[in-house]
């Protein structure tokens, strides 16, 4: 579509004598109208000039047709050859935008450890995953980043009930799943008794201090369990890291960086606690007056040391919005430390995942889990194919690709920073804007090619509203990638699996005249819907 969009804005240019741009046209009414149109003849005369205009434009490529005072372009027959060809030529590598200088880092998923890993865990996974894959096709270098909590508060306060409340204990299964209900008992009991609050303190200090060596091998050995944990999660959600950091890698950096900024009069004393006063933004707590990290920081020194040992020239962090002013002081701090990246630091939040029952938290007791969740899904998805497919063969991996596909769709189809409630129903139909649906559409093209047994050539087709989608790959990474939005992938997604839908209700694959250039359509259709499934994480199966 761009190629399209750079032809008409010259030709416009030339034929009105203005300076007209790619990114000044709007969209047409209708495929069938038009692929785009420009309102450049608003200002000249309306109609009349929409008229002129289009009567002087000559071009190969395009048609251009006045509809009122907007010009609406088309393009010309032989365009879907090409078109057909060139998804064809560059498959996987098809809507890739131009190599860029720049390296990206985006920072996603962060679960602490010790603790569930819950439903708002997979949106933020999902979420910070398709986002990077997103600006990777568009041509960033791209690095993937987990930063996961495995020092601090919490940390302390499950190893002391651990201690306290099951001496002697160890799980023998699902380790960290039996910790983060250690942690959610701890809680509840320092909720009923506050007094304990000092006992937890002493084992933080004991660990922080310290190192008491006893301690410090329970933490690591639980630590362990919980990491064991996410990587069994982050397989099956097809996940990966170029670089994992630990909260443990930045704590004495953290504390190095602040007790500097109070010798530089930067930060100040206040009530034995370190903190920078922001002033819209209010006060920043930067240190505990017992001298313990905060995750203040240690993300300070989490963002120096990205920038510093990992030459990049963007830092994004994906995180619930509920962190939302807490990375604006943050970032404000990092300014008026005369960090010159801190410009270059983004903060990418998103909204709160609901279940039914209420909200997804660990603090509050009825935290669902991954396991438990994902689960859920499988047999979901395993129970809809027994009803569809009984004959189909590798019935869980299927049921594993549509349940967690149908997880993440739902997540990923949202823009950012709304909230979502779940629907178990709605997001595994197969009907609608689910994967289930974009999955089974690009299973259908499959079976079209499998059934004529052979792969088409590109050639003349008309499959106007199909072909519209397919030419607009490009434009899409361009603007999900430049706004941070992974949604508009998503819908898009399930654009052309609408398309392909309406085309082949329509036409005859099989058997037809044009069986060569439709075979080759339907291949280019699948390859797109790949490149989406794959940008967004989620397994394309060939039989469903
Ligand atoms: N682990 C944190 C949490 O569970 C999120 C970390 C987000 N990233 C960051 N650099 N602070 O809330």
């Amino acid at each position: 579509m761009r190629e399209l969009k750079l032809e008409a804005a010259r030709l416009l240019s030339e034929a009105t004598g203005k300076d007209i741009s790619p990114g000044s046209f709007s969209p047409a009414p209708s495929p069938e109208v038009g692929w785009f149109a420009s309102n450049i003849a608003f200002k000249m005369g309306g109609p009349q000039a929409a008229k002129e205009i289009a009567g002087k434009i000559r071009s190969g490529k395009l048609t251009a047709k006045a509809t009122g005072p907007f010009i609406n372009f088309l393009p010309k027959e032989g365009y879907s050859k090409k078109l057909i060809a060139k998804i064809l030529k560059e498959g996987p590598a098809y809507g890739r935008g131009e190599a860029k200088k720049e390296k990206v880092m985006v920072e996603f998923s962060q679960p602490n450890t010790h603790k569930a890993f819950h439903v708002g865990h997979i949106r933020g996974t999902s979420l910070g995953f398709a986002l990077a894959n997103i600006l990777e096709h568009y041509g960033y270098n791209v690095v993937k980043a987990n930063y996961q909590g495995d020092v601090g508060a919490h940390i302390a306060k499950c190893l002391w009930a651990m201690q306290k409340f099951h001496p002697g204990e160890m799980p023998t299964e699902h380790k960290g799943k039996w910790l983060a209900g250690i942690y959610r008992e701890a809680s509840q009991k320092l909720k009923e008794n506050p007094e304990y609050e000092k006992e937890v303190q002493k084992v933080f200090h004991r660990m922080f201090f310290e190192k008491d060596p006893k301690l410090m091998a329970l933490w690591k050995e639980t630590r362990q369990w919980s990491l064991d944990e996410f990587k069994g999660i982050y397989r099956e959600l097809g996940v990966s890291f170029d670089v994992r950091f630990f909260e443990s890698q930045v704590e004495e950096e953290g504390v190095r960086i602040v007790k500097k900024m109070l010798k530089d009069g930067l930060a100040k004393v206040d009530d034995g606690a370190i903190i920078i006063d922001l002033g819209d933004l209010g006060v920043f707590l930067l240190l505990r007056s017992d001298g313990t990290p905060l995750y203040s920081t240690k993300d300070i020194a989490l963002a120096v040391k990205k920038f510093n040992e990992y030459d990049i020239g963007k830092s994004i962090y994906v995180t619930g919005s509920e962190q939302n002013h807490y990375f604006a002081q943050l970032f404000k701090t990092l300014e008026l430390m005369g960090f010159k990246q801190a410009k270059s630091c983004v903060h990418i939040p998103f909204g709160l995942v609901m279940l039914p029952e209420g909200k997804m938290k660990t603090r509050e007791g009825n935290v669902v889990f991954y396991e438990d969740f994902a689960a859920e899904a499988k047999r979901r998805a395993l129970a809809e194919i027994e009803k569809k497919n009984p004959s189909l063969e590798e019935k869980k991996g299927v049921a594993r690709a549509i349940g967690i596909g149908a997880i993440k769709y739902s997540m990923l189809k949202v823009s950012n920073n709304k909230k979502i409630v779940f629907d178990w129903d709605k997001s595994l139909s197969f009907e609608g804007e689910t994967a289930p649906y974009i999955q089974y559409a690009n299973v259908r093209c499959h079976s079209i090619l499998e059934k004529a047994g052979r792969r088409g050539k590109p050639g003349d087709v008309a499959a106007n509203a199909l072909l519209y989608q397919l030419s607009r790959f490009d434009e899409v990474i361009e603007e999900a990638a430049c706004s941070y939005s992974p949604h508009i992938v998503a819908n898009y997604a399930y654009l052309v699996a609408d398309a392909f839908s309406t085309f082949y209700t329509h036409q005859q694959v099989i058997g037809s005249k044009n069986e060569d250039a439709l075979l080759a359509l339907v291949e280019a259709t699948s390859i797109v819907l790949e490149n989406c499934l794959r940008l967004l994480g989620i397994e394309a199966p060939r039989r469903m």
